[in-house]
C-alpha cells in the first residue's frame, strides 16, 4: 500500500536508550511542525495488555505451559492490530515513530533461521528506516537498575547478550537498518539519528 508518510521505528534490548531516542526524535519533529506520532510494543490493545499481565507477573508467567509459542502469537497479534489502527492512517499524511515493532520478535520470540519464513508468512508494513541502539548487555542492565522500572522477565544479562548479537545480525536482513553505538552519551547518539534522518529524507525528496 503506498502512503506519503514516513515511519521510523527504534530497537534495542532493554535499557539501550532506545525509548530515550524514540521520545527526542518525536520533539524535534514536532517542532519542525511535522505531524508525529510516537508510539510504542506492545500497545494497549487487549492482547498488549494480556502480554504485559504477563511478562510483569513471574508467578503467572511460571505456571504458563508453552509461554514462548503464547508470547509469539500475542506479540504478533497485538502487531497485526497496531498496523492496522495506529500506524497506517496516521501514515496517510504524518510520521510514525514506533518504540520497536517486529525486529523485536525476531529476536526475543525466534532463531534467525525462522526470521524469513515468519516474515513471508505476515509481510508486515516495512519501515523506512530502523535505528538498532546497540549497547552492550552489561551497560544496559545498569540503566535499568538505575531507572526503577519494573523488570520483565528478559532482563538478564546472559540473555541480553544473546538478543543483543541477533540485533546486530539483522543488518543482513534489511538494507534500512541504521546501528548507533549506544554507549555515547544520549546528545552525541541523538546527533547521529538526526543525520540520519536528514539523509533519509533529503534522498526520498530527490525521488
Ligand atoms: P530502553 O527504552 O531501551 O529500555 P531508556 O531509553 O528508557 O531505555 O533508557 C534507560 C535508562 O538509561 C534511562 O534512565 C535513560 O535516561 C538512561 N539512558 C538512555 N540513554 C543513555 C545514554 N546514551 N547514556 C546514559 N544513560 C542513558
Ligand atoms: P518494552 O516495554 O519496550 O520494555 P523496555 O522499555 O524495558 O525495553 O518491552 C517489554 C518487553 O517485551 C521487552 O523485554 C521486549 C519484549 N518484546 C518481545 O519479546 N517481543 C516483541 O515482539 C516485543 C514488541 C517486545
Amino acid at each position: 500500500m503506498k502512503h506519503k508518510g514516513i515511519f521510523i521505528v527504534f530497537e534495542g534490548i532493554d535499557g539501550s536508550g532506545k525509548s530515550t531516542q524514540a521520545q527526542l526524535t518525536y520533539q524535534w519533529l514536532k517542532k519542525k511542525g511535522i505531524n508525529v506520532i510516537l508510539t510504542h510494543e506492545p500497545t494497549d490493545s487487549k492482547y498488549g495488555k494480556k502480554i504485559k499481565s504477563i511478562i510483569y507477573d513471574k508467578a503467572k508467567k511460571q505456571k504458563i505451559r508453552n509461554l514462548k509459542g503464547i508470547l509469539l502469537k500475542l506479540y504478533t497479534k497485538d502487531r497485526i492490530w497496531h498496523i492496522k489502527n495506529i500506524i497506517l492512517p496516521v501514515l496517510k499524511q504524518g510520521f510514525v515513530i514506533s518504540d520497536r515493532y517486529y525486529y523485536s520478535t525476531l529476536v526475543y520470540q525466534l532463531d534467525a533461521n525462522e526470521w524469513e519464513p515468519y516474515l513471508k508468512r505476515f509481510r508486515y508494513l516495512k519501515p523506512d528506516i530502523t535505528f538498532i541502539v546497540d549497547t552492550p548487555a552489561r551497560i544496559a542492565l545498569k540503566r535499568i537498575i538505575n531507572r526503577h522500572k519494573n523488570k520483565a522477565i528478559f532482563e538478564k544479562l546472559e540473555f541480553l547478550k544473546k538478543v543483543r548479537e541477533k540485533y546486530l545480525k539483522l543488518k543482513q536482513l534489511d538494507e534500512n537498518i541504521i546501528i548507533l553505538d549506544g554507549r555515547k552519551s544520549i546528545e552525541a547518539i541523538f546527533k547521529d539519528v538526526k543525520k540520519e534522518i536528514n539523509k533519509m529524507l533529503n534522498k526520498s525528496k530527490t525521488k
